[in-house]
């Protein structure tokens, strides 16, 4: 075995970190250890098969399925493994195809796509997620997000202010009634490990989450209203845009992909602030800051650490590696946001970075539908903490927060209280 075919099966030692340097430096990859150590928004658990850095720049992992995948670690790669036609998600979602999580993904949802099915997904969806429309959600979100931090000096900033903001604004988006909307934090809060729970609780939240979505789908079928569900489904009805199957596994997608992400990246952007109490005073202080600080939390703190899986759809050479026709590759978005050609320093966060070069939305056709909608929350939920809270103040070791299990891919503290 070569050191560019090092096989990272077991997970970091307890306490351990993906991003101290481990070992010799292989040959051909950048040298960039940290001068410091890294904090715990950079450390929470992490996918036991990536690498720690300086990584080789495309190595062979071992999943706990016991499949072996490609991993991509560079900023330039990964963005044209995820842009290139010689990639497929389609093939990655066959039964055969390489997986690191025995819960296959569904083959009918936008995710699983490859053109053209893939744009004729997408072109139902994009209008209700394009810059203009997402602005217009600015009044609402501010509002939520001043009322839930309003005459109180202690909250659980995960609980009490990330979760209800991502499922009021989605929950709204989307045009789930109010009545309905707790039932889904319930369900959605267990199928995605927020609430702790066993990995049967789990599985068994997300089958009720999937039978909750089909009775969204009925009472929008008898009272369509004036949002995106309403549209999807008069999309279905009226012009056959889309198949049943399709438009559940839309539904779900939006739903959980707009959930369970903003809650995770709020929570690791105040975590990260937090822990460099300078950093988080000089924003409170200048909040004009606030806009260039979101990209660079969303670079340093990713809370989607790696990408979906794709499959070779012939032989590739990337990064020195024959890749092989039917070989399933991953791309460590969380390794590109540190790839140091583009980023200087990228163990250092700066909140005053000019551009920070990042991965976290992904790149290409499945870029993330909804990235202005989560920085545009995330930047309020910063500048409303920042308006109502600038002594804002961690109340726990940041090295004994919960955490979501580290295979539950969308990565986040579980619970961050905090006073004012
Ligand atoms: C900070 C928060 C978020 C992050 C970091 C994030 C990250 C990502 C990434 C990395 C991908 C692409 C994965 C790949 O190609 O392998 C993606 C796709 C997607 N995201 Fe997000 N996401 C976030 C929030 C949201 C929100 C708020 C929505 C709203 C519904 C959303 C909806 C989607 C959808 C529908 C896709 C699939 C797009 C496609 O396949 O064409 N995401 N997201």
């Amino acid at each position: 075995m070569t050191t560019h075919e090092a096989e990272t099966s077991s997970p970091p030692p307890p306490g351990g970190c993906p991003w101290q340097a481990a070992g010799s430096t292989p040959p051909g990859t950048p040298a960039a250890a940290p001068d410091h150590p890294a904090t715990a928004a950079q450390r929470g658990p992490l996918p036991s098969y990536l690498p720690r850095r300086p990584a080789p720049d495309v190595v062979r992992v071992l999943a706990p399925t016991g499949d072996r995948l490609w991993l991509v670690t560079r900023f330039g790669l990964g963005r044209e493994v995820l842009t290139s036609t010689r990639f497929s998600r389609a093939m990655a979602v066959g039964e055969s195809a390489a997986a690191i999580h025995p819960m296959r993904p569904d083959p009918a949802a936008l995710t699983s796509l490859d053109p053209p099915a893939h744009g004729r997904l997408r072109k139902l969806v994009n209008r209700a997620f394009a810059p203009d429309a997402v602005a217009s959600l600015e009044g609402v979100i501010r509002r939520t997000a001043r009322g839930l931090l309003a005459d109180r000096h202690t909250a659980d900033l995960v609980s009490g202010y990330a979760e209800p903001l991502s499922a009021s604004t989605i929950c709204q988006m989307l045009g789930v009634p109010e009545a309905e909307q707790d039932r889904f934090v319930r369900l959605a809060n267990r199928a995605h490990g927020i609430t702790p729970c066993s990995p049967e609780e789990s599985e068994s939240a997300r089958h009720e989450l999937r039978a909750y979505v089909g009775s969204l789908v009925e009472l929008a079928r008898r009272e369509p209203g004036q949002h995106l569900l309403g549209a999807l489904v008069l999309a279905h009805e009226q012009e056959g845009a889309l198949d049943e199957k399709e438009l559940l596994a839309l539904v779900e997608l939006l739903l959980n992909a707009g959930y369970e992400t903003t809650i995770g990246q709020i929570g690791l952007a105040v975590l990260a602030l937090l822990e460099r109490p300078d950093q988080w005073r000089e924003m409170a202080r200048r909040p004009e800051l606030i806009p260039g600080a979101v990209e660079e939390l969303l670079r340093y703190a990713p809370v989607v650490p790696i990408s979906f899986t794709r499959v070779a759809r012939q032989d590739v050479v990337l990064g020195g590696q024959r890749i092989r026709a039917g070989e399933s590759v991953l791309v460590s978005l969380l390794h590109a946001n540190f790839d140091p050609e583009e980023n200087a320093s990228p163990e250092d966060l700066r909140t005053d970075r000019r551009t920070a070069r990042n991965l976290t939305f992904g790149h290409g056709p499945h870029v993330c539908l909804g990235a202005q909608l989560a920085r545009l929350q995330l930047r309020v939920a910063l500048e409303e903490l920042a308006d109502s809270c600038p002594d804002l103040a961690l109340d726990a070791d940041p090295g004994a927060l919960r955490w979501r299990p580290p295979e539950a891919i969308v990565r986040g503290p579980t619970s961050l209280p905090a006073s004012w």
